[in-house]
């Protein structure tokens, strides 16, 4: 029996001893949680969540049948009813389906809101590459203004830079309209003709199904070939590249550095217009910490009103890893304020009580319940990084007074035992 877990996933756990795990630690998980609550909360964008599948036709229809993650990377099953579902690849079609569903819309046509959760893929296991990853996803709707799109990139830049992220990079560019991207798509067809057969067999697939995405290509010969290549931002209307550079004006208005990159194309189809991404050098291949753009025309594709949107989405693992590496502030993980060290059994009653007492009054504190004797117990309070160390014995209980000592320095000193809660509070 193989009992190991499946491939391209992970735990997090309370602590990973290996220093390559470090990432996987809750309290790290805990702390990008809890910023991410209160900037949402201050940014005015509500939490949404949505079920871990859906309907296998929802991700085919938003994301589109020729992308990666609908032609390869889903995890579809069938049900005992023989329905064919989906563990969500991603969380913008999730949401816009509950919009729609709830007629939330109706009465609020202009929503933001934003979620926290895993996302399957079934990609090939690599470093900051998943089967299951996390995202902070963060989605407006109902209004199309440079202004909407500036304040959704700069959330996702505060969020960053809080964390205090340096040395990334904000590309952009924008997909123009449907028809921007159908005379862009002919032009690069025409200019890649000829070199067909020196294209990987991945562009060449793409060059039927989705010629946009060999910009995407990291084959080094795809890469030299599409030097020359047309560039999309030729290709845009006067009315796209003035919104571009309305949003560009924008970004440098709030001291947000950026670089236009003409060959950004994202990996889902239902992107219209702007699109970003985020990326970090000390990641390597898997370098992009969280990307979107606007997506106008997806509510209408899914039966809902005809309002326009921007979102972005932003990998916590490839998050937490890029702190790791540039050694940002991280907290430490939570430890007891006070361990407790009962000797005997009258101790052990006592400390128990005391233990509860200072509880209540919000105080973190650990004792020794397995009445181990007193150097297990201190290696233990020392494992879980316990601040201050108090030995009750019977000299203790007779004079009601135990010696609080700091582990870090081994400094006691000496205080009544119905003074602790004042003493802890207070240093
Ligand atoms: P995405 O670019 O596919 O966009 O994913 C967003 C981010 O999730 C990526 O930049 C990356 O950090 C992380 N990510 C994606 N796949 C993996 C993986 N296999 N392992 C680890 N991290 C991964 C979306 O999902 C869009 N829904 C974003 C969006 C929201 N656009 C508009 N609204």
């Amino acid at each position: 029996m193989d009992n190991s877990i499946a491939k391209g996933v992970f735990d997090i756990l309370p602590c990973d001893p290996s220093e390559e795990g470090k990432w996987r630690e809750i309290h790290l998980w805990h702390y990008l949680e809890t910023i991410i609550k209160e900037l949402t909360q201050v940014w005015g964008y509500r939490e949404i969540r949505t079920p871990l599948f859906e309907k296998s036709e929802l991700f085919e229809r938003s994301i589109g049948e020729g992308t990666d993650i609908v032609s390869k990377e889903m995890y579809t099953f069938f049900d005992k009813a023989n329905r064919s579902l989906t563990l969500r690849p991603e969380g913008t079609a999730s949401v816009m389906r509950a919009l729609i569903e709830k007629k939330l819309l109706i009465d609020q046509p202009i929503q933001k809101l934003y979620y926290i959760g895993p996302m399957f893929r079934y990609e090939r296991q690599q470093a900051g590459r998943y089967r299951q990853h996390h995202q902070f996803g963060a989605e407006a709707i109902g209004i199309n203004s440079p202004y909407q799109d500036a304040e959704l990139i700069a959330l996702f830049y505060t969020f960053l830079h809080r964390l205090g992220l340096k040395d990334l990079t904000l590309h952009l560019n924008s997909l123009g309209t449907s028809q921007n991207r159908k005379v862009f798509s002919s032009a690069l067809k025409a200019y890649l003709a000829p070199h067909l057969q020196l294209l990987s067999p991945e562009s060449q697939e793409r060059y039927e199904t989705n010629p946009l995405r060999i910009l995407d290509s990291k084959d080094p010969k795809d890469k030299q070939l599409l030097e020359k290549a047309p560039l999309l931002l030729d290709f845009l209307d006067e009315d796209e590249k003035q919104r571009l550079d309305d949003l560009i004006g924008l970004l440098k208005q709030m001291a947000i550095p950026f670089s236009i990159n003409p060959k950004l194309v994202r990996g889902l189809d239902y992107y219209t217009g702007m699109v970003f991404e985020v990326t970090a050098k000390e990641l390597g291949a898997q370098n992009s910490l969280g990307g979107g753009g606007r997506y106008d025309t997806l509510l209408k594709e899914l039966g809902g009103p005809p309002l326009p949107a921007i979102g972005f989405g932003a990998g916590l693992e490839r998050i937490i890893q890029t702190c790791l590496k540039q050694k940002t502030f991280l907290p430490p993980p939570s430890s007891p304020l006070l361990y407790l060290i009962p000797l005997g059994d009258v101790a052990l009653n006592r400390c128990f009580l005391l233990l509860l007492s200072l509880r209540k009054q919000g105080l973190a504190v650990e004792m020794e319940m397995g009445g181990r004797k007193l150097g297990k117990a201190m290696k233990r309070a020392d494992n879980l990084n316990a601040r201050y160390v108090a030995v009750v014995g019977e000299e203790e209980l007779k004079t009601e007074r135990v010696h609080l000592k700091e582990m870090a320095t081994g400094i006691a000193r000496e205080c009544p035992i119905n003074s602790l809660e004042s003493v802890l509070k207070n240093v």
